[in-house]
Formats: C-alpha cells, structure tokens, sequence
C-alpha cells in the first residue's frame, strides 16, 4: 500500500516526501500542476485539487494512508473518496491556532478547524499536527536582505518560536509510519521564544552581514500587514494577524518534537544555516 502526500510541494510536503523516501515507503504526491512539482525522481506525482476532491480518485487507488493539506472546501468530498478507495489513515497539517481557547474570533482558527472537525467525524483514523509560525515564514525579507536594504517588520521586538519545517515533516512521518498517534493533536514550536529582531540578527551573522530592521508600529504596522498578507483569505485575516502582533503575551513553546521524534526540535539559527543561500549567504 502506498502513502498519499498532498500538498507535496510546500515547505512541510517537500520534507514529508523526502523523508518518507529515505525510509523506502511507496509514495505518491499530488500538485495542482504536477507538471512543475519538481519532487525526487521515482515519486509518483498525479493531478490533484483539493478544493474538488474528485480530482483524487486516481491518486487515490491502493492508497492507505494520508498526509493531507488543509483546504477546507472540499474536506467533506475528500474524506468520502478516501474512505471509498480504503484510506484508513489520515495526517492533517493543521494549525497551532486550533488549540486557541476562543477560537471562533480567528479566521486561521476556524479554518484549521473546520478540516479537523471533519476528520474527527470521519470514522478514519486521525493525527493532527498543529505547528505554530514557520520559520520558513522569514523567507519573505530575503528579497530586501539580498538587495541590502533594511527588512521592514511590524513589531520587531515582538517574539515568536519559529519552528523549521524539517521538524513538523518529522513529526507527520512518525505519525504515517508508527502506531501509537492516532487521535493525538500534537502542538509543535521551535525551541525557544525569539523576537523578529533577533531572528534578523542570526540571518546576518549566517550570511556574514549586519541585516538593518526597519521596525514599524501602529498604521505603519498595518499597512505592511495589509500589504503581505491582504491577498489571502478573509478580510478578518489581517486583524486577526495585527492583533497577534501586537499581543505582549510570551511566545508558546511546546517540546512535542522531542517527545514525537526523540531530538529536539531545530533552533531558528539551525534553520537559517539551512537556507542562507535564499538570503545571499
Ligand atoms: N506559515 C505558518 O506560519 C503556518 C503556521 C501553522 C500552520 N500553517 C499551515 O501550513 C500551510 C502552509 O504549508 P506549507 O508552507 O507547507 O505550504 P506552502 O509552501 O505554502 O505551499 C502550499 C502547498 O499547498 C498546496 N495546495 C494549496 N492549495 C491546494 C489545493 N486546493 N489542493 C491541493 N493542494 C493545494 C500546494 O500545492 P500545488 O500548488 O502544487 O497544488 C502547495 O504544495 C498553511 O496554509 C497553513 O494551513 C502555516
């Protein structure tokens, strides 16, 4: 039986399809465009839009297990093709905003949840990976780092524990391959709460330059909000994210990692090593 990976060509698919080739599992990814997924030689790579979870009927076949984006449009749909080709296992990306205490105020929340509610009721087996911000998330000042040019940021002394996308990959294979998961929602975050001011300042000494910040308050902060992330999803989406930013409450930080895969999770410095070249190191 093989295992399906959608979202295979993001930052946490790559690493799922990478690792669970090293283990010798069968694979098989989806993209929308699986022409330019560019994944490993020897991965089977089939069309596939979640949003219409008809598309999956061929990916599908001889499947057993799945690790599954979230799109929660087409959760319902998918869920029935999946349990008509035999999918007995399913393990969501989800969101560390799920755990919220109030989640109905946040978009992200809400979203994460509404594919989490589903698999819950599903009848198939569950493991719900929850991360907190990516650390991948900093590849957006690598524009203005490479033209060396000050890195906007709103809040920069604000703190978050940035988690790399190798560890939340880890994570998910464990939960593919062993026993012992199912039903868990597992909350993961890097090692250590660590401002955006700092996170700059290790980008710098990784790629042996001083990397200005250019820290903004207020509308200042909004606007380049509305500016990075006005495209994506609800109108509530920027709120929710500004509101985040400003919140002085200190950053979560869970060792999950190291009780899923039995090493710690990477700092926010082993990432950086990981992806200097992006910033121009
Ligand atoms: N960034 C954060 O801080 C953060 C924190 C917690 C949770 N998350 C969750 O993680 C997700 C991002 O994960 P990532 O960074 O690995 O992804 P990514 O690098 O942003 O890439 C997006 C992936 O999703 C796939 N995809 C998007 N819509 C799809 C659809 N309708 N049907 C099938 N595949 C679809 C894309 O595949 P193709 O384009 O090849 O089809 C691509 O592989 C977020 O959307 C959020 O749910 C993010």
């Amino acid at each position: 039986m093989a295992i399906l990976v959608t979202g295979a060509t993001g930052n946490v698919g790559r690493n799922v399809v990478d690792l669970l080739g090293k283990t010798g599992a069968e694979i098989r990814a989806t993209s929308r465009t699986p022409e330019r997924a560019n994944l490993p030689a020897g991965v089977a790579v089939h069309g596939g839009d979640l949003a219409h979870p008809e598309t999956f009927a061929d990916a599908l076949k001889g499947v057993d297990k799945v690790f599954l984006f979230p799109e929660p449009s087409g959760v319902a749909g998918f869920i029935e093709v999946a349990k008509n080709a035999g999918v007995e296992r399913v393990v969501l990306l989800s969101s560390l905003a799920a755990s919220m205490p109030d989640p109905q105020s946040n978009p992200i929340a809400m979203m994460h949840l509404v594919v989490e509610q589903a698999l819950e009721h599903s009848g198939l087996d569950w493991t719900f990976v929850r991360p907190g911000a990516f650390a991948a998330n900093t590849l957006q000042w690598a524009p203005s780092i490479r033209a060396g040019e000050p890195v906007r940021i709103p809040y920069a002394d604000s703190a978050g524990s940035p988690i790399h996308e190798r560890d939340i990959a880890e994570v998910a294979v464990r939960a593919l391959l062993d026993e012992g998961h199912a039903s868990a929602k597992y909350e993961i975050t890097g090692p250590e709460a660590i401002s955006q001011r700092r996170q700059a300042e290790l980008i710098g000494a990784a790629i042996g330059r001083a990397v200005q910040v250019d820290s903004l308050t207020g509308d200042k902060a909004r606007a380049l909000v509305v500016e990075q992330f006005g495209g994506y999803g609800p109108p509530e989406l920027v709120d929710t994210l500004f509101a985040l930013m400003q919140d002085p409450a200190p950053a979560v930080v869970t060792d999950t990692v190291q009780r899923v895969t039995g090493h710690p999770a990477h700092s926010y410095a082993d990432w950086v090593n990981d992806h200097k070249a992006t910033f121009g190191g």
